[in-house]
This record gives C-alpha cells, structure tokens and sequence, in this order.
C-alpha cells in the first residue's frame, strides 16, 4: 500500500499546478520543550507524538511536499534530532525483516517517510529562546530567498494543503504571507494578530502584527497559525536578537518591522486547523484523522457514539 496521504487519500497528494514555485524550502522549528505535554514529551518529542498511526512531523512533511517543496531545515535541541534521523532515514534492519516476511505494504509505510524530499538538514537550537530565534538558527540554509515556516503542532486538515494555498498565494501576490484565522476576542492573547488594512473575505492586507495582544487592544481578531511563507528580510530584525512578549525572540516581531518594505499578508485558508500543541486539539485532531481514513473500521464511529 503506498503512503496513506493526509487526506485519508492513497498517495500524499501532488498536485502540480500554479502552486508549483519558488518556495523549495522549509523551515520547521522543532526545539521546544513541549511543557503541555509532559510526561509524554519527556522522552518523545511534540512532534513525534502520533495522530491514528504517524507522527506530527510527517504531516507536515507531505504537506510541504505536495505544495512543491523538498528541501528541508529542522531547528533541533540535543532531545530529538537523532529520533528524526531515525523516523525520515532508512531502516535497514526493520526492512529486511518486512521484506522477508514479505510485509511489502508495512515495507512501503517505512521507505515512504522520505518521499518526496531532496534534502534535510539540522541546525541546533541550543536553548529555546523563542520561535524567532528558531528561525534565525536556520539562516545558512535559507539562501537569500523566499521559504516557508511550519509548526507540525499545527495540523491543517485541507484539500488542496494549507500550504499548498500559502504557495498558490505567493505566486499571486509575493511579499510575507501567514496563515490566519479568526479565534474569539477574549482568546486574543495567546496569538499573533494582524492590524487589517485591506479585506476581501480571503486574503487580508496588513499593516501590522501584534503578539498576544490583550483582548481590549487588539486590532483584530485574525490571528497566525504556523503556517509562514516569509522574505530572507526577516532575518534582519533576527539578527538583533531582540526579546519580545514573553521575553521571548518574536518571529511576528520580526515579520512586523519588514510591513512597509515588504507585502505582508493575510491568508484565510480553507481547512481545518488542530492545535496539537494543546491537549484538547491533538485529541481532536485524532478523532478527525481517524474519521477520514478508510481503513478504520465504522465500529470506530459507533464507538465514539456512544462515548458522547
Ligand atoms: P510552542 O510555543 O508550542 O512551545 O512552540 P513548545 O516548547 O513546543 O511547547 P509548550 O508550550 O512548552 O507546551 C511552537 C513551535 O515552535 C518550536 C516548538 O518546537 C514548536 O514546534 N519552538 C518554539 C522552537 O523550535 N524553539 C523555540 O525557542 C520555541
């Protein structure tokens, strides 16, 4: 059986189209410590934990992969990157015993990990100074152009992929491109929210970027997912190091002192975003993946029933 795509389809879905570009990289910041998940996270990192049957991380992958990129930078801390080496390299041990088994199906699950990708690289973050430093940690590998950003806790259940939609934008657009969604007013402070300019129910023009704005000054209720396509200018501001809410380096700090020289907006996608970060969004996600795939029994809906 070939990879299962995220979709519950047969095949991590490529779609070769408009949204075929300029963005060949990914950077996926991997290096915090997944507080809201210990005891899990002590010893399997957030982005190894499983929703139905594969990780996190390999979600984002066939995301990235169907939207046209292939080359891959992981900002890792000294906990995981030997995990992720383990997940997307060959298992030769494994294989020859499913090949002799002549487990061909299971045989395809392990070598289709790394479908599709050119190239992976690590940077390490040595210590978890916040999302923009993440970023920052990945500079050698960005090359002076456009790339993307991705928080595999964050699970988009889309088709076409979220990404795939931030790509298709930017080959219309250019500029900063994040993905947003609406949350409610009094939630406003646990995200980046955009100061909305221009507004067409789709793509919204920005002005500004706050970080977890209180309720009573946000400018909006439109807020970044992890879902970034972003210019190398970024890295400027990075550069300084400065700290920002949550004394923590801000990457929406970052993308905020570009707005001016730079395009900066807004995505609505189209999708279901999971927060896999937060407990009830990775049990959440669990169920919705589960329902989607085609080989998971309809007792699981009967189950699940009775259960609500
Ligand atoms: P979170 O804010 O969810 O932090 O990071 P966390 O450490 O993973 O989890 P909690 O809040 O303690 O439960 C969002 C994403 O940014 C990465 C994380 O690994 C995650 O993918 N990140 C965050 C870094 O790589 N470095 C950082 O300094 C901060």
């Amino acid at each position: 059986m070939p990879l299962e795509g995220i979709y519950g389809r047969n095949e991590p879905m490529t779609l070769v189209t408009s949204a075929t570009s300029a963005i060949k990289t990914a950077v996926l910041p991997v290096a915090g410590i997944g507080t809201r998940f210990l005891p899990a996270t002590k010893a399997i990192p957030k982005e190894m934990l499983p929703i139905v049957d594969r990780p996190l991380i390999q979600y984002a992958i066939d995301e990235a992969v169907a939207a046209g990129i292939s080359n891959f930078v992981f900002v890792v801390g000294s906990h995981n990157r030997s995990l992720l080496e383990a997940h997307f390299g060959s298992s030769p041990v494994l294989e020859k015993i499913l090949k002799t088994r002549g487990k061909s199906q299971e045989l395809e699950l392990v070598t289709g990990t790394s479908k599709g990708i050119t190239s992976i690289n690590f940077v390490t973050q040595d210590e978890p100074l916040g999302l923009g430093h993440a970023v920052w940690c990945a500079r050698d590998f960005i090359n002076d152009g456009p790339f993307a950003v991705m928080l595999p806790d964050d699970l988009v259940q889309a088709e076409p992929g979220c990404m795939w939609q931030m790509v298709d934008a930017f080959n219309k657009y250019g500029g900063n491109i994040v993905a947003v969604e609406d949350v409610p007013r009094d939630q406003t402070n646990k995200y980046g929210i955009l100061d909305v300019d221009e507004d067409d129910g789709r793509i919204a023009s920005a002005r500004g970027l706050v970080e977890k704005p209180n309720p009573e000054d946000a400018p909006s209720t439109l807020s970044v997912i992890g879902r970034y396509i972003l210019g190398p200018e970024v890295l400027e501001h990075l550069e300084r190091g400065e700290k920002g809410a949550g004394n923590e380096i801000q990457l929406t700090d970052a993308i905020a002192t570009t707005i001016g020289r730079v395009d900066f907006r807004g995505l609505r996608f189209t999708g279901q975003r999971f927060d896999c970060g937060s407990k009830a969004g990775f049990v959440a996600a669990n169920v919705a993946y589960a329902l989607a795939r085609s080989d998971i029994p309809d007792d699981f809906k009967v189950l699940l029933k009775s259960l609500v």
